[in-house]
Parts: C-alpha cells; sequence; structure tokens
C-alpha cells in the first residue's frame, strides 16, 4: 500500500500575478487559504503521512516556516528543491530517495479536487501495489492538458499532451499514482519540444506495459487548476460559496488531521497561536 506523497510546488515564473515575481503560486491564497493547503489535504485525505514538498529554490523558508516538519498536523513533511522547472516526472529523479518499494502519489500544488467520494476511489489507488492509476475528469478546453482517449469499452486508446485538436474532453488531472518502476522510467524519458521531461510520456511507459488504470472524477465531483489569474478566481469563488453556504471549511489541513485522529486538541491549540488573529483560527477555534 502506497504510504508516502509527493506535492510539486516548483513551477517558476508562472503568470498569476506580480506578486510571483517575490513568491510562489502555491503561497498565494486561494480564497481563505494558502494553495498548497489545497493539494496536501487530498493527501491528507487518502491517509497519507509522509509527505516530500518540491519547492523552488527562493521559496524553500517560507514552505519551512509555513508547514514546518508537518509535527503540528501529526504527519512527516520534508522538502527537496527543484532548480529548473524541467518537467513533472523531474519530482520522481528529485525525491528518488523518498519513494519506497511501495511507490508514491504526487499531487500538482496548484490543482484544486473536490467532491465526495474522491476520499474513496485515493484509498483504492493506494492499494494497487502495481502500476499507475490516473484520475480522469471532462473538460470544456482539453488543449490546455494531457488528454485521454478511450474505446467505447472503457480501454485506453490514445494519450496525448496539450493536442491542439483534442481527441477528447477527458483531461489527465494533477494527481498521480505510481508504483516505484517510475523512477527508473523518468530517468529514461528525454525532454519534449518545450523542453521539459512530460509526465504523459510517462504515463505512456505505463500503458504500453499494460498497468495504467484509470478512475473518473465524475460529474458530481469538481477539478479545478489555478493556473491562471481567472482561474484562481474562479476557484476562490466556488469556495467561497461552498464555505459560506455550509460554514464547514474545504481543505482545513488541522480539522483533517484532527478527524484522522492524527492530531489532539492541543496541536489546533499551537495553530491557532501560530495563525494569529484571522478567520481561518476563529474556525479552528470553533473545532476544539
Ligand atoms: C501538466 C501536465 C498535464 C496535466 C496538467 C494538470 O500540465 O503536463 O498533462 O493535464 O498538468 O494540471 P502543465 O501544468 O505543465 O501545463
Amino acid at each position: 500500500m502506497i504510504d508516502r506523497g509527493i506535492i510539486l510546488a516548483g513551477g517558476h515564473g508562472t503568470r498569476l500575478s506580480p506578486l510571483t515575481k517575490v513568491t510562489n503560486k502555491q503561497l498565494l491564497p486561494l480564497y481563505d487559504k494558502p494553495l498548497i493547503y489545497y493539494s496536501l489535504s487530498v493527501l491528507m485525505l487518502a491517509g497519507i503521512k509522509r509527505i516530500l514538498i518540491i519547492v523552488n529554490p527562493t521559496e524553500a523558508n517560507s514552505y519551512r516556516k509555513l508547514l514546518g516538519d508537518g509535527s503540528r498536523l501529526g504527519i512527516n513533511i520534508t522538502y527537496k528543491e527543484q532548480k529548473k522547472p524541467e518537467g513533472l516526472p523531474q519530482a520522481f529523479i528529485i525525491g528518488e530517495e523518498f519513494i519506497n518499494k511501495k511507490g508514491v502519489a504526487l499531487i500538482l500544488g496548484d490543482n484544486f479536487f473536490y467532491g465526495q467520494g474522491l476520499a474513496l476511489k485515493l484509498k483504492k489507488a493506494l492499494k494497487e501495489n502495481k502500476g499507475s492509476t490516473i484520475f480522469l475528469y471532462p473538460v470544456e478546453n482539453p488543449s490546455k492538458y494531457g488528454v485521454i482517449e478511450l474505446t467505447n469499452k472503457n480501454k485506453i486508446k490514445k494519450i496525448s499532451e496539450k493536442p491542439k485538436k483534442p481527441i477528447s474532453n477527458l483531461a489527465i488531472t494533477g494527481l498521480y499514482f505510481f508504483d516505484n518502476k517510475v523512477v527508473s522510467y523518468s530517468k529514461k524519458l528525454k525532454p519534449s519540444k518545450r523542453n521539459e521531461l512530460e509526465i504523459t510520456d510517462l504515463i505512456k511507459k505505463y500503458k504500453n506495459n499494460n498497468s495504467l488504470k484509470i478512475e473518473r472524477i465524475g460529474r458530481g465531483g469538481s477539478w479545478l487548476d489555478a493556473g491562471t489569474t481567472k482561474d484562481l478566481f474562479d476557484a476562490s469563488q466556488f469556495v467561497s460559496i461552498i464555505e459560506k453556504r455550509q460554514g464547514l471549511k474545504i481543505a482545513c489541513i488541522e480539522e483533517i488531521a484532527l478527524r484522522n485522529k492524527w492530531i489532539k486538541n492541543e496541536a489546533i491549540i499551537k495553530s491557532i497561536k501560530f495563525y494569529g488573529n484571522c478567520d481561518y483560527s476563529d474556525y479552528l477555534k470553533n473545532l476544539i
């Protein structure tokens, strides 16, 4: 059973705002909390407690200040730096020592997942000890993503990275599960035309070995990315609407840790002190 996860929060040179010159986007807020909380919460919901965050060198300290070694959340967080953004599979080369025999989950630091049943699907993917599982989601603009074409029997036909003429509307989301062959496969990849190692090329290796599984995040679930200012704004509105309606927070990492019984109330009090006076702290106070 996979018990480790990587968050790739490299992504230098984003186009979000002038602030990206001094901080990177996963530290910017998506509505009421840093963007990285959302991907971290997905791994935590899956039950993953050992997490490697890959950051770019200039922001390493900010991440350490924000999340530390994870003990505040009852988890173990370590950090590695990605010197240059040379593609997602680089995460497995940088993280080679972190990845054990059981394999690893990877989530992109700017991806947002929400919906009932998601945690169960994740737990199922963790149990696979061979091959890879990827998550698909229908989108209106597939050309922006890795895209997969399925046969009418739900078999995988073709995988393409950002096709100009999309072969289907099924995007490959930024959440992946791989067995430990991922390290050697990644090392063998060649850079693409955009001079990056492509995650879709890595996924194709699993497809060619008949060891690629697909899971769909159905129409009732949500997958958003926060790659552009508009995306970040839209995702913020989405979170704001749901949180206001339910009075519950999405991706409150302390709440997940508490409900998973990884921490006790004292740890929540520590977090409240750490965050100081803000709406997020008020929410934490209500939890205990
Ligand atoms: C990357 C992957 C792409 C995937 C997307 C998900 O795209 O290359 O296959 O669909 O993440 O967010 P990029 O972030 O490089 O545009």
